[in-house]
């Protein structure tokens, strides 16, 4: 598996140009494609290149590979942000959110030029929901309230948690996280809003419509899905 997420984040860097403003995801397949872009710019083979990372792990493969960092307030514009996915459907709507940084993902990949989302073949989905819950980032205050929420939605919902003795997993923003298994997801689109209606969400990890380009790795090679 490795093997494909490393194959996937090489093939990402044909899209990488000299003076681009690069959003950088989370997860382990990104990391590949973070260490692989920092090497590039060391080697002067890609130059005036930037990144805007999604996260700290992001932030911190930034600094280790040399890719030179951003903020978002600092740019003008994303021509393109490249991040792992943890489902995919036929129609390139994903879930994400596995390592909880799914609210800056959305911002910065919202708002790229093109998203790049780089998988292997295991993340491919008929339909979304299949093998992984919806995560939802919480206000901590109205976590029980929200979770209670969702069975109106025909879903159960879990308080992520660290572990027994470190309690929930607290975002970068602050928040909690909770998983939510729905019975099914027809209409992606439609439940991303309609979660992000209901007060004290902050937001969800469907990202329905967004993605441009899905490289996905699979045992005869690189394939590419589009839009
Ligand atoms: C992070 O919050 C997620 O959205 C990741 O993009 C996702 O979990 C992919 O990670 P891997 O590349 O490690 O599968």
């Amino acid at each position: 598996m490795e093997e494909l997420k490393r194959a996937v984040a090489k093939e990402a860097l044909k899209f990488i140009e000299d003076d681009m403003v690069v959003g950088l995801g989370t997860g382990s397949t990104t990391a590949y494609f973070i260490e692989y872009l920092g090497k590039l710019i060391m080697e002067e083979e890609l130059e005036d290149v930037y990144g805007v990372p999604t996260s700290y792990q992001a932030r911190l493969l930034a600094l280790e590979y040399g890719v030179p960092v951003v903020n978002l307030d600092e740019v003008d514009a994303i021509d393109i942000a490249v991040d792992g996915a943890d489902e995919v459907d036929p129609y390139l709507n994903l879930i994400k959110g596995r390592g909880a940084a799914l609210t800056m993902e959305k911002i910065i990949e919202y708002r790229a030029g093109t998203f790049l989302v780089l998988v292997d073949e295991s993340k491919l989905v008929e339909r979304l929901g299949q093998k992984m819950p919806v995560p939802i980032e919480v206000i901590p205050a109205a976590w029980r309230a929200i979770a209670e929420e969702l069975e109106v939605f025909n879903a159960t919902a879990e308080l992520r948690m660290a572990s027994k003795k470190d309690g929930p997993v607290v975002t970068e923003n602050g928040n909690f996280i909770l998983d939510a298994r729905f019975h099914r997801i027809d209409d992606p689109l439609d439940l991303e809003i309609e979660l992000n209606n209901i007060p004290g969400v902050v937001e969800n990890g469907i990202f329905a419509d967004i993605a441009d380009i899905v490289l996905v790795g699979t045992r005869e090679g690189v394939k590419r899905m589009e839009r």
